[in-house]
């Protein structure tokens, strides 16, 4: 290899097409990337494919395109296609952070620590991933740039860097030596304590709201030098049941993104589109808070994937960095009314129980949680007859978050209450 590195080196000078291997790699020398050899920025966006149906792919990657990003960010949500152990990449966030349930079927698993459990069930979903990414790498021919190991680390409690170098170990094993792999923490020092480590390179996240030359100088406390890098640039923010639609002003992103642009920093605008949480796939944030089914996240592109004032005030800043390309850019897409949609009770939950649960139901002394259920989504019903009469209005808690979402509670098929996570 090094001896044909060699060569092609020597041939650049003359005939830079008869060896172009493509390159992708961070210079500490001149503070960017390099591709091909020439300095490279990234303006970016994301995109995460499992919350847009596959069908509209085209039209949103076709309308980020056009905005004039370079290149774009998705995640490999592992619960999305690990449902169950052993079935891998059944193709068809987010919810336990992307992290399958099953995991959990281990009571003590420390997840995101060098727990021997987990470790093996990362190493044999990674090890059926990565090989399948490594002929995607730029190295090989393919479109991808970089690879992230670990998200915002630094922010979890474990601070385990046992496992942060196992990671870093399993991804070169899979992926080799030449690609770019990197990690993102909140820009701040007591972020990146934990999440940086020797061998990723550290880049950090902050929305329009922040003090850049403070934050990319987190970023230069843990990387002297290298490029600058905002992993994740919020262009909006997620929701929460019970609270208002997240807005976040479309003059401030476009000012903040401009001013890091002008300092030469490589941008990734989260989301470019949030798109839709489909399913149970919504997660809660952290202290417990619920994901409502959207993820608008009023990202520059809806949640339907339209055009939004955000979307060009965004493409007009980057007009200033690149060429951006020329032509239309897609509509938005066309809506139709359906008008009045009349819905018909059908059956209680009580009256279908032979239909949902053909099996039966589970019987135990106490009640099983859904893992122990095998059951990682949806609804369970827990019935039981209480020991004593409870005539007087008795509170209702579940020990320890037993109940970790909402629980609609009944007595004699009367609806009494809900119970939530912290609350009885
Ligand atoms: C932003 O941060 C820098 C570096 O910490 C500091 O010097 C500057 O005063 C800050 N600017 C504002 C507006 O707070």
């Amino acid at each position: 290899m090094t001896l044909v590195r060699l060569i092609c080196l020597l041939m650049l000078l003359f005939v830079q097409t008869l060896c172009a291997a493509p390159s992708f790699s961070l210079d500490y020398n001149a503070d960017c990337f390099r591709k091909d050899g020439e300095r490279f920025r990234f303006i970016s966006g994301s995109i995460h494919y499992s919350r847009i149906p596959r069908i509209y792919w085209k039209d949103r990657l076709l309308k980020m395109y056009m905005a004039g990003l370079n290149a774009i960010q998705t995640y490999i949500p592992w619960n999305y296609h690990e449902e169950s152990p052993g079935m891998s990449l059944y193709l068809w966030e987010w919810e336990m952070g992307g992290l399958p349930a099953w995991l959990l079927s281990k009571k003590d698993i420390v997840l995101r620590s060098s727990d021997p459990d987990y470790l093996a069930a990362v190493d044999k979903w990674m090890g059926k991933l990565l090989p399948m990414m490594q002929p995607y790498l730029y190295q090989n021919g393919g479109p991808i740039i970089t690879v992230q190991v670990e998200n915002e680390y630094g922010s979890y409690f474990a601070c385990d860097y046992n496992y942060i170098r196992h990671l870093t170990r399993l991804f070169r094993s899979h992926l080799g030596e030449d690609v770019v792999l990197f990690t993102t923490d909140g820009a701040g020092l007591n972020y990146l304590k934990c999440g940086a480590i020797q061998g990723l390179y550290a880049t950090v996240d902050f929305g329009p709201g922040s003090n850049i030359t403070a934050a990319f100088g987190a970023q230069r406390h843990v990387e002297p030098h290298g490029p600058l890098v905002n992993s994740e640039f919020y262009t909006g923010w997620l929701d929460h049941w019970g609270s208002r639609h997240s807005v976040v002003s479309t003059d401030l992103v476009a000012k903040s993104l401009n001013q890091q642009l002008a300092m030469g920093a490589n941008v990734n605008m989260y989301m470019f589109i949030g798109g839709t949480n489909f399913g149970y796939w919504n997660g809660a944030n952290s202290p417990y808070s619920a994901q409502p089914t959207s993820y608008d996240y009023d990202a520059p592109l809806t949640e339907a994937g339209d055009l939004t004032k955000k979307y060009f005030a965004i493409r007009e800043v980057i007009k200033m960095y690149r060429k951006i390309p020329e032509g239309p850019v897609p509509p938005s897409t066309p809506k139709y009314a359906y008008g009045t949609v009349t819905m018909k009770k059908l059956q209680t939950v009580a009256d279908a129980l032979e239909i949902l649960s053909f099996s039966g139901p589970v019987k135990s002394t106490h009640p099983q949680t859904f893992i122990d259920l095998n059951q990682a989504y949806g609804y369970v019903l827990y019935r039981t007859t209480l020991p004593v009469d409870c005539s007087e209005p008795t509170p209702l808690s579940s020990p320890l978050n037993g109940v970790h979402d909402r629980a609609y509670v009944s007595v004699d098929g009367v609806a009494v209450g809900i119970l939530e996570r912290n609350k009885s």
